[in-house]
């Protein structure tokens, strides 16, 4: 139906006779010529209607409205004022036939760069915002985030194999989403949370490379990075050792940096979980600027500041050029502080004047020789300001983690077009929880502890590390994996430790059990959050505009309005109608 896209003819292609299709976008009339931009995926044309030569089709072009869908045949012809902005600003078309090929009503918002368009309605009109340029441009990257992520891992022996989605429901990780069965009444399957036991069992068949980018389901709290349904790319492989998988993936990061983003160079950090936590606060951190805690226990304790002397950790960070912060500045950041999703106590500053001086909110316990001992431990310069926490450990470094990513923003240290990468190591294999009074594990149950830990899972579960992995780029989890228990021997008593009967084991991973007597290889693997990568590539925090249609924070789909009740005879056929009812 067309000759060009409306992305495509520049000023060498004056004079020639084309034809193009699309959206209306705007038209205005000014003098004898009517203009209308006509657009399409690949870019905005301008076509041009001569009032005095082609009345009548001038006539016709008055009559479109915003979004109808026309074909426009004519002449390339250079424009008299350019815009350089678009790259088909150069020319026009000087229209000498008209078709509109549908009509549109009046879209709910504008259809432009800047909307008037609010969330929920964009939302709702999902097509119709797709129709944008920049949510159409989130699609191509992330389209183009899988053509390279497949290119590679194709190079380098993967094959992309499809597991099933209606699974088995396991107790461990996230809720489930469950789907009831018509022909086993009474009896649901579970959409996967991952596809992790089936690519150990394609490790068992001999596939030795297996990737599948896969939509995995998730019934938990929505924030701007999760959604209940997501896309992971899944891999495993066999006969490798931790180090073969990380380099393995160290690889696909820097083909995506080079190919997507035109970045050379990517290098990976390694850190413990146990310095990541002691020195950033967190399992992910942001290593895209410095502010590493420094503990401050010997220097702070036991000088008669209760607060401190009562502290299992006293730690500070230290703001550079921060000393200038004012009374009412610092009062916000401790209020800041001591909101509940923060949680601490308080907030202790010292600021290292310009002169030499101090300044501290506790001046009353020490005496500026001693704050000069802090400000040297945090490598303080005058100009900074010293920012201190005390508490329990782990809530307090926790709390000291936010506080250093809200100074890192303030600071503008954490610019989305800089790129820090580290695999985070050795996390702890498993978690205590207070309230079921039992281990969990920290990643899932088939996560391989360290080999030299593994006598301690007997005497001192909690100490035990795993030989699991993160991939995390500017304080995001991109994904994580670990190296595998292949024994069945190693997986009974993992699952003994988690507190599963040998029945409850049998029942819920039997299958995995039992495929691991017939020759299962040493393996491993890892799965990136693919919605995460493609926002984090694209610069912007939520991975919903990274998806097509995705879900809302409650988890509706308000475009087709889902979920939404279904009929009592679904529901019967389904043997929940009879539940239903027998429950009253
Ligand atoms: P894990 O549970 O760490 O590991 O998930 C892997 C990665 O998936 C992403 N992710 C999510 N993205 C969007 N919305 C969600 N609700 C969501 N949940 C997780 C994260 C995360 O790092 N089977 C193991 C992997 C393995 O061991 O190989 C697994 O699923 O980026």
């Amino acid at each position: 139906m067309r000759s060009h896209t409306c992305g495509e003819l520049r000023i060498t292609d004056t004079g020639k006779e084309v034809t193009l299709c699309g959206w209306v976008q705007r038209s205005r009339d000014l003098g004898g010529m009517t203009f209308v931009d006509l657009r399409d995926r690949y870019g905005i044309t301008q076509l041009a209607f001569n009032m005095e030569t082609h009345a009548a089709l001038s006539e016709q072009a008055h009559g479109l409205g915003r979004e109808f869908v026309i074909s426009a045949t004519g002449q390339v012809i250079e424009r008299s004022s350019k815009n350089k902005k678009n790259p088909t600003g150069e020319i026009e078309i000087l229209v000498q036939e008209l078709k509109v090929l549908n009509k549109s009503v009046t879209p709910p918002f504008t259809i432009e760069e800047e909307t008037d368009g609010g969330d929920d309605l964009r939302m709702k009109y999902r097509y119709l915002d797709i129709r944008r340029n920049s949510v159409r441009k989130n699609l191509e990257l992330r389209h183009k985030m899988a053509i390279e992520t497949r290119n590679y891992l194709n190079e380098f022996n993967f094959i992309e194999v499809e597991t099933p989605v209606l699974i088995k429901s396991t107790p461990e990780g996230a809720r489930d989403f469950l789907v009831p069965s018509r022909m086993n009444a009474g009896q649901f399957y579970a959409l996967p949370q991952s596809p992790q036991t089936f690519k150990q069992l394609l490790m068992i068949a001999g596939l030795d490379r297996y990737f599948q980018i896969v939509k995995c389901f998730r019934d938990e709290d929505l924030r701007a990075d999760r959604q209940p349904e997501f896309t992971q790319i899944d891999c495993e492989m066999s006969f490798v050792t931790r180090d073969d998988v990380l380099e393995t993936f160290e690889g696909l990061a820097r083909h995506l940096f080079k190919a997507v983003k035109g970045i050379d160079n990517i290098t990976f950090d390694r850190m413990d979980y146990a310095d990541a936590m002691k020195y950033y606060g967190s399992d992910k951190p942001d290593t895209r600027f410095g502010m590493r805690f420094v503990e401050l226990n010997e220097l702070a304790q036991n000088k008669g500041f209760k607060v401190f002397d009562d502290a299992e950790l006293v730690v500070g960070i230290n703001a550079p050029g921060c000393a200038e912060y004012t009374r009412k500045q610092l009062d916000a950041l401790t209020e800041w502080v001591k909101r509940p999703q923060i949680g601490a106590t308080g907030l202790v500053y010292v600021k290292c004047n310009a002169d030499g001086s101090f300044k501290s909110s506790i001046d009353k316990f020490f005496n500026p020789e001693q704050l000069k001992t802090w400000a040297d431990a945090m490598d303080a310069k005058p100009g900074d300001l010293l920012l201190i926490l005390a508490g329990k450990t782990n809530p307090t470094r926790k709390a000291m983690g936010e506080l250093r990513l809200e100074m890192g923003k303030r600071l503008e240290l954490r610019d989305p077009n800089t790129f820090s990468c580290l695999w985070v190591v050795d996390f702890p294999l498993l978690e205590w929880d207070e309230e079921s009074q039992r281990f969990y594990a920290m990643h899932h149950p088939f996560t391989s502890p360290l080999q030299e830990d593994f006598e301690l899972l007997a005497t001192d579960p909690g100490k035990v590390r795993a030989n699991a992995y993160d991939m995390v780029i500017n304080g995001v989890e991109i994904g994580g994996g670990s190296i595998r228990i292949f024994d069945k021997d190693q997986q009974a008593r993992m699952f003994e430790v988690l507190g599963f009967t040998a029945e409850e084991a049998k029942a819920q991973f039997g299958f995995l059990m039992d495929a691991f007597q017939y020759g299962a290889p040493p393996h491993g693997g890892v799965a990136f959050g693919f919605d995460r990568w493609c926002s984090l590539f694209g610069g912007s925090e939520s991975i919903r505009d990274y998806i097509a249609f995705p879900k809302n924070n409650s988890g509706r789909d308000v475009m087709i309005d889902s979920p939404s009740p279904v009929d009592m005879k679904q529901l019967e056929e389904l043997g929940l109608a009879l539940k239903v009812k027998s429950e009253k």
